[in-house]
């Protein structure tokens, strides 16, 4: 891309349309982003330790019940929440298509003897065997994922559980994703980060579709030696708390429990909810 299609670009751009997600896949992005996961000065891409240990503590007491149990966590990115849970007897695969975030992931497991398995797949394509306790879909991802694949995703899920089985999701309240759509532009410079290890300027523009209830957010990467443009882009769904209840009920998950957040110890994120939902008894 040029300048000028910055310029040109589609206003408001159509959900989707554009892209559907930061490039996490992306090789060197990814080993951009795992410093972010690992950083311990903010809770960007993951939350830092203190925050996830609680988490960990909470899951494993309340909703397992202190039993070993068998987990699969979704987009679990570097296996914080896996390794601890491994820590506390349970036994768990983790899935995600950062592949720096994977090897880190895995390297840890088999440098610790923990009982973790982990894949380098898309979740919306990547088969999940059977007969897990629990899954998690942690740190808002839920949200990304268009309608039709978060149906994919659930009907996946389902499929994994056994009967009874438990979903523990972490998704944006509407009102968050509302909020973003409606951010105003803005821009920073940088040296070399995330989005690209060169100078570069980032513009960030966003857009609230009232009426599919989706917030869009544009990212355009600006090389500051060539102008040349790189653009990301990432939509997210907004849910009402009923809709998440209507669409678990129709995914084979009758019962469902709103929390504030994973731990009532832990500091809690205004933005995001946590939703336990139980499967059928077969
Ligand atoms: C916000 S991070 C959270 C990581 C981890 N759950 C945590 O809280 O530490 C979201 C993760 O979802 C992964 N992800 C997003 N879309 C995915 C997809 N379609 N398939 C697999 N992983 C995905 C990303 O690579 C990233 O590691």
């Amino acid at each position: 891309m040029r300048l000028l299609d910055i310029v040109q670009r589609e206003s408001p751009p159509r959900p989707w349309a554009e892209g559907d997600n930061l490039p996490w896949h992306d090789p060197a992005f990814s080993a951009r982003m795992l410093a972010e996961h690992l950083s311990q000065a903010h809770d960007l891409a993951s939350r830092r330790a203190t925050t996830i240990d609680r988490h960990v503590a909470w899951i494993h007491h309340t909703i397992l019940d202190g039993q070993p149990s068998r987990i699969l966590d979704l987009g679990c990115g570097p296996g914080l929440y896996s390794h601890r849970l491994a820590r506390l007897g349970h036994t768990c695969t983790g899935i995600d298509y950062s592949p720096a975030a994977i090897a880190y992931a895995q390297q840890q497991a088999v440098d610790h003897e923990l009982a973790c398995t982990f894949v380098l797949d898309d979740i919306r394509h990547a088969p999940f065997d059977t007969g897990y306790d629990l899954a998690l879909l942690l740190y808002g991802e839920f949200n990304v994922f268009r309608p039709d694949h978060i149906g994919l995703i659930l009907r996946k899920v389902h499929a994994a559980l056994r009967p009874g089985g438990q979903l523990l999701l972490e998704p944006h309240t509407r009102a968050a994703v509302e909020q973003l759509g409606r951010q105003t532009a803005s821009w920073f410079s940088s040296p070399g980060g995330l989005f690209s290890p060169a100078p570069h300027l980032v513009l960030m523009d966003h857009a609230w579709n009232g009426q599919q209830q989706t917030a869009t957010t544009r990212y355009y990467v600006v090389d500051a030696a060539g102008a040349g443009v790189t653009r990301f882009a990432q939509t997210m769904q907004g849910y009402s708390e009923d809709e998440y209840r209507s669409l678990l009920a129709d995914h084979g998950f009758p019962a469902i429990r709103f929390y504030p957040g994973l731990a009532p110890d832990a500091p809690v994120d205004p933005a995001l909810c946590a939703i336990l939902a139980t499967q059928a008894p077969a």
